[in-house]
């Protein structure tokens, strides 16, 4: 089948700003004696900021009042901030480079779907800001994955039916996001295998077979 667009989750699919988050979530869980490791972080994936501090206190001895949730979650991106400000273009693969420049040169829109409200300053800090033809992130929605709304506000910026869009995610909760939404995806990192995705992908330049209509989808075929 052929995508009129692929909407891509930004942390760890375009780049590997996920590694800066545990590190940050690290670094706070640790000052605050609170166990954290990288299996609970994969639990974060695609989940807002509040509600993954939400999840890592989940191990905390004590409980935190509101007031000490917001500073610990001011203080974890700040440390994350910190971490952005080392990336560069060096940080956008060739794959990934190559194959978003295949979709443009295709004439598919390519778009961006991240939970994350730093989006922009990433897109900006590895030079791709102005590549895609809509972002939409932590800053314009206000239920994050596994809720559909940041794929679905990004197929209205784009003008396109979720039918008409590809969804690309690292996440369980963004393939659940994807799903609810009518989006087809395909599945990398963590979410390679996940049995909603449409396809499973091991590396980026797949999409570019996938979405020029070169290969088909998981499973059974039904169209
Ligand atoms: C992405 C990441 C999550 C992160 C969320 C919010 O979805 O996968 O791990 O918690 O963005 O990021 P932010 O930059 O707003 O703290
Ligand atoms: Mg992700």
């Amino acid at each position: 089948m052929n995508y009129q667009a692929v909407i891509f989750d930004l942390d760890g699919v375009i780049c590997h700003t996920d590694n800066y988050h545990y590190q940050a979530w690290k670094q706070m869980a640790d000052r605050e004696g609170i166990y954290f490791d990288e299996s609970i972080n994969s639990r974060l994936r695609g989940v807002s900021r509040m509600a993954s501090l939400e999840i890592i206190l989940e191990r905390a001895q004590r409980t935190y009042t509101a007031a000490e949730k917001e500073a610990l979650a001011a203080e974890k991106n700040e440390i994350y901030r910190q971490l952005l400000m080392n990336m560069s273009p060096a940080d956008l693969s060739q794959d990934v480079a190559a194959t978003l420049r295949q979709l443009k040169d295709a004439g598919v829109k390519i778009a961006i779907g991240s939970s994350s409200r730093n989006a922009k300053t990433i897109l900006r800090q590895i030079g791709i800001f102005d590549w895609f033809d809509a972002i939409s992130d932590g800053e314009n929605i206000t239920r994050s994955k596994p809720d559909p709304e940041v794929f679905v506000k990004a197929a209205g910026i784009l003008g396109l039916a979720p039918s008409a869009c590809l969804v690309v995610e690292d996440a369980d909760a963004g393939i659940r996001a994807a799903h609810d939404g009518g989006f087809h995806s395909a599945g990398m990192g963590d979410a390679c295998g996940n049995d909603e995705a449409t396809y499973s992908i091991i590396a980026f330049h797949e999409l570019s077979d996938i979405v020029l209509g070169k290969r088909m989808q998981n499973g059974p075929v039904t169209e």
